[in-house]
């Protein structure tokens, strides 16, 4: 039913102060989740002001006036290979689980067998939960971490032997460790399956130098922008050229039809601004700030799954340290202006809507602006509050002690000013 004009125009003041009321928090609270980056101006504010929908692979497009959409798509494939070492980029998956089920399209059949890394301990939904997708289409089997929450190769080895999966995947959300990519190309070869790395966490580290590059050990890689390379979201799927076809049928018409170019453009910029030297040193200083958190938390053995982290998150066992579930540890921190998600842990025994830990990540605050000092103040503010979280005079201390540290981040765009 088509209600009168005043109906119309009350929902969009609405949805402008809801928009409002967002940008107001985002800016008064401190956001540790770890896939989260700011989004920089550079990226809204683009040159690309008549862009349109773009259908079909890069050079095969099904209508005319095209060539801007292949340019534009051209340089940010180039520019993806060359950062990556790969030899066929096809950047047009809305969003890396569209990715991971292109690639499951290009490699496998209904049915066909798989190894991928457990969910509780750091595994994603698209690799092979039994709500997902993968789970209903493909036979999935999974590895896990060992008793000291790292990545066991041999035990994987030996899995893969027993399970004669056709693909083997690895990448994580959750995992804070870097990934051995030539063992798991040893343990693949030996059962003739595909490697496949799920890296959308660590991309930006590894265009950093600062994470394994997959090259040449895996077949087809996927990963996005706005994670640790702080760029716009949606997939991009690398893969060596004998896949290049098998990739983007799976893609188009497989997976998805057509594709914003303003996106694509934005991602091509991204990438571009990844290549700079600046962004060496900013992805060092992701690392930096981690290694603060890692410090100030290492006052509980037990407190960090794995001990700690070589990359851009790390997971807390709150339940285990503290009695408390990650659900009330992430509503503690958000209590106090701090922003962290709930997550499960290896050898988890609360639901995953509840979990028994917290996953964070150093990449915000490092894009807006946060050095050590600053890091060393939240990375307190978070341990005092979880092991007190029924104080309320800590918590309004705490709150305003946040609040006045985010006007660091105040800043517009702290980082992008360096690209
Ligand atoms: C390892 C991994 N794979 C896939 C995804 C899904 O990405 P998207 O939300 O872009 O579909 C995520 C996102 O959170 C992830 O961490």
């Amino acid at each position: 039913m088509i209600r009168e004009q005043s109906h119309y125009e009350n929902l969009e003041k609405e949805l402008i102060a809801a928009a409002e009321t967002q940008d107001r928090y985002d800016l008064e609270t401190i956001n540790l989740i770890a896939p989260a980056s700011p989004t920089p101006r550079k990226y809204i504010d683009i040159p690309l002001q008549h862009a349109d929908i773009a259908e079909g692979l890069l050079e095969h497009r099904p209508y005319a006036g095209a060539e801007g959409f292949n340019q534009i798509e051209s340089i940010a494939a180039k520019t993806a290979c060359e950062l990556f070492d790969a030899d066929h980029a096809n950047v047009q998956p809305h969003a890396v689980s569209p990715a991971n089920q292109a690639v499951y399209q290009a490699f496998l059949e209904n049915g066909d067998r798989v190894l991928a890394m457990k969910f509780e301990d750091g595994g994603h939904l698209t690799h092979g939960h039994g709500k997902n997708f993968s789970g209903r289409y493909f036979d999935f089997d999974f590895y896990g971490v060992g008793k000291d929450g790292l990545l066991d190769y041999d035990a994987i080895d030996q899995k893969a032997a027993e399970f004669k999966p056709k693909m083997i995947v690895c990448g994580a959300s959750s995992y804070p460790r870097i990934i051995n990519f030539e063992r798991l190309a040893q343990s693949a070869k030996k059962v003739g399956a595909y490697l496949m790395a799920d890296l959308s966490h660590p991309a930006g580290l590894i265009v950093g130098g600062r994470f394994p590059k997959p090259f040449p050990h895996c077949d087809a890689v996927t990963l996005t922008l706005d994670k640790t390379m702080l760029g716009p979201h949606g997939g991009i799927i690398l893969t060596k050229n004998e896949y290049k076809e098998k990739i983007d049928k799976a893609v188009h018409p497989g997976v998805q039809s057509s594709i914003p170019l303003r996106r694509i453009y934005e991602m091509a910029q991204c990438l571009i601004d990844s290549g700079k030297p600046w962004f060496q040193d900013f992805t060092g200083r992701i690392i930096q700030n981690i290694k603060v958190f890692e410090q100030v938390f290492s006052k509980y053995p037990n407190l960090m799954v794995t001990g700690g982290s070589d990359t851009h998150l790390m997971v807390l066992d709150t339940l285990n340290t503290f009695g408390l579930t990650g659900k009330d540890a992430e509503a503690t921190l958000e209590g106090i202006g701090i922003l962290t998600n709930r997550q499960v842990i290896p050898g988890e025994t609360q639901k995953p809507y509840v979990a028994s830990g917290i996953r964070l990540g150093s990449t915000w605050i490092t894009a807006r602006g946060f050095d050590e000092k600053d890091t060393q103040k939240v990375a307190e503010t978070v341990l005092k509050n979880l092991e007190n979280p029924n104080n309320p005079v800590l918590q309004s201390d705490s709150k305003k002690e946040m609040l006045e540290l985010t006007k660091i981040s105040r800043k517009d765009d702290v980082w992008h000013g360096q690209a």
